[in-house]
């Protein structure tokens, strides 16, 4: 747990996900190792999102014997994509959780008033009852993923996790005054934004990465 930037920030040192980081960083990979390895990442970001589900016991039949065995308690939790690029960490979450239910938040910036206008929403109904993961690779100004959250809060939900290839401390900032009972988990915080609003090192426009769009 790293609560520097954030009171609920945990940055996910484990090797495999850093080396995987690295190279979807690296300028030359192409657009299809970047998705796989996005799709790689996300997988074993969606293990450690999902560490402490609460379990019970069920009865269950072995070959051999009946026996109390561990199962999730609960509905099936929701994986809420801020488009487009969160479609690329969603999709390897489904991997591992291939039940879980996908919800879509559609948001533009205001050249006006550099704020989110949201322009689709499309959630389950039952979204409120479930663990609610919300994802986009990149947490820059942190305005996106504050709208998101606040939207998803005034659907009644209340168990809420965001979660992002790379942060900065300016998103991270933003998301813990907004919203600082909202566990955030990151693969890393790189330096600061540009003044395009690009996280540096960084990895470039992610959405571009994984689509092949320019
Ligand atoms: N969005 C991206 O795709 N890249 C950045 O560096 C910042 C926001």
């Amino acid at each position: 747990m790293d609560q520097t930037f954030h009171p609920r920030l945990t940055v996910l040192t484990h090797p495999l996900v850093q080396h995987k980081l690295t190279i979807m960083r690296r300028r030359e990979t192409s657009t299809g190792e970047f998705r796989s390895l996005a799709r790689e990442v996300s997988l074993l970001m969606a293990y450690e999102l999902t560490r402490d589900l609460p379990i019970e016991r069920v009865p269950i039949d072995t070959p051999l014997e009946p026996m109390m065995a561990p199962s999730i308690a609960g509905k099936k939790l929701c994986i809420v994509s801020i488009l487009r690029a969160g479609d690329g960490i969603a999709s390897g979450m489904l991997d591992l959780v291939p039940s879980a239910r996908v919800g879509h938040v559609g948001l533009y910036r205001d050249p006006a008033t550099q704020r989110p206008v949201e322009y689709y929403l499309k959630l389950p109904e039952d979204v409120a009852e479930r663990l609610v993961i919300v994802v986009d690779p990149m947490l820059a100004t942190g305005h996106s993923a504050s709208a998101a959250l606040g939207r998803l809060k005034a659907a009644g939900c209340n168990n809420l996790r965001f979660a992002c290839l790379l942060a900065v401390p300016e998103g991270l900032s933003v998301l813990a005054a907004a919203h600082p009972d909202v566990p955030v988990f990151a693969c890393a915080v790189d330096r600061a934004l540009d003044e395009h609003a690009y996280i540096r090192p960084g990895l470039g426009d992610a959405g571009d990465r994984l689509f092949g769009t320019k």
